[in-house]
């Protein structure tokens, strides 16, 4: 009678135990069977008051359950410990080969968006960019230039000088952009086209004037280039810079490097011509140098003078941001406080 409850006693805890879904379950099965008051704890105690036949006999079935029952538990733990590691490795699943959130890491400086802009319109009317190396020879930043040593235009240039190079070549900071010029007429023939960006150096600091700055520098040669191209590419150019049409005057001026020189204004952003404190009460202000290339530039590059023509125009970036922005402090372009940085965002 003991033996057969004892056997169907076996036969539902080891079907329990095969079908337990969670080590709670299993738990409880464990306590229910041989915990203090489990169904095979009563049995082996009850061992005791009987007869000593029997007990051998239900003695040795119990402990082969007990046996078996541990074995089971034990195995049934180890496979939901798996399917659960099964599950979290599928829900906590990452595809590591998909490409990062992008996170915006500070913003472009006025000064960069500006210049990126400057490149941008002039890129797409098919000027290519080109560079130049700030550590210059005095041939490339003057001499190419129709700037000779004793010229008086030297001296408006504020120039940082540096010890000669390897060669025994004079050398210096470049104090603008346009020896880019001279780099990219060197060797070459045209037709010839290029925008040039870059920084320069001016031995000069006070509220409006900073050591180093940005200026963009752009330039065309080839056969028949006239005056009334550089009128209508610049006309066009800040009109788009400036995302409104505007009025643009060209004024007789003087460079080394072109002839005829002029300064290109254009009408006063903050008062329409008006005349206000920005505009120095002119309803103009003042935003390129530009002109003819001098025929002795060319010369000096091997291109011929006599065939070929060119324009060239030069822009001083912290202004032309001061303008578009709305800055009216250029020392906020140099300090770098975030508070005015994330303006630019
Ligand atoms: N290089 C001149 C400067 O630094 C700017 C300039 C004026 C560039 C006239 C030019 C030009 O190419 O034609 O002030």
């Amino acid at each position: 009678m003991l033996d057969e409850e004892l056997s169907l006693l076996r036969t539902t805890a080891l079907a329990e135990l095969s079908t337990a879904a969670s080590g709670a379950e299993l738990e409880n099965i464990r306590v229910k069977t041989l915990g203090k008051k489990g169904s095979l704890t009563q049995i082996l105690r009850g061992l005791g008051q009987m007869a000593e036949a029997e007990r051998a006999n239900l003695g040795a079935l119990a402990n082969a359950f007990k046996e078996a029952f541990a074995e089971a538990l034990s195995r049934r733990m180890q496979e939901i410990k798996q399917a659960e590691l099964g599950q979290r490795l599928e829900n906590e699943w990452v595809d590591v080969t998909l490409p990062g959130r992008p996170r915006n890491l500070g913003t472009i400086h006025p000064i960069t968006r500006a210049q990126q802009e400057i490149i941008a319109i002039f890129t797409a009317m098919g000027f290519p960019p080109a560079s130049g190396p700030e550590v210059e020879s005095d041939w490339h930043n003057f001499e190419a230039l129709n700037i000779p040593p004793d010229h008086p235009a030297r001296e408006m240039h504020d120039t940082f000088y540096l010890p000669p190079g390897p060669d025994g070549r004079k050398r210096l900071l470049r104090t603008h952009t346009s020896p880019v010029q001279i780099h990219v007429m060197e060797g070459r023939q045209p037709p010839l086209r290029a925008i040039a960006p870059g920084r320069v150096f001016r031995c000069d600091s006070d509220l409006t004037h900073s050591p180093m700055f940005h200026q963009v520098e752009g330039f065309m040669v080839d056969e028949g280039v006239h005056f009334g191209q550089l009128k209508g590419l610049l006309e066009a150019f800040l009109i788009q810079f400036f995302e409104r049409s505007l009025p643009v005057r060209f004024r007789p001026s003087f460079f080394p490097f072109t002839e005829p020189s002029a300064e290109v204004d254009m009408g006063c952003l903050f008062c329409s011509g008006q005349g206000c404190r920005v505009c120095k009460r002119t309803g103009w202000l003042e935003v390129l140098g530009s002109g003819m290339i001098h025929p002795n530039v060319l010369a000096n590059v091997g291109i011929d003078r006599e065939r070929y023509s060119g324009f060239a125009f030069g822009m001083g970036v912290e202004r032309l941001a001061m303008l578009k922005y709305g800055i009216s402090d250029m020392r906020a372009l140099f300090d770098n406080d975030v508070r005015f940085l994330t303006r630019f965002a």
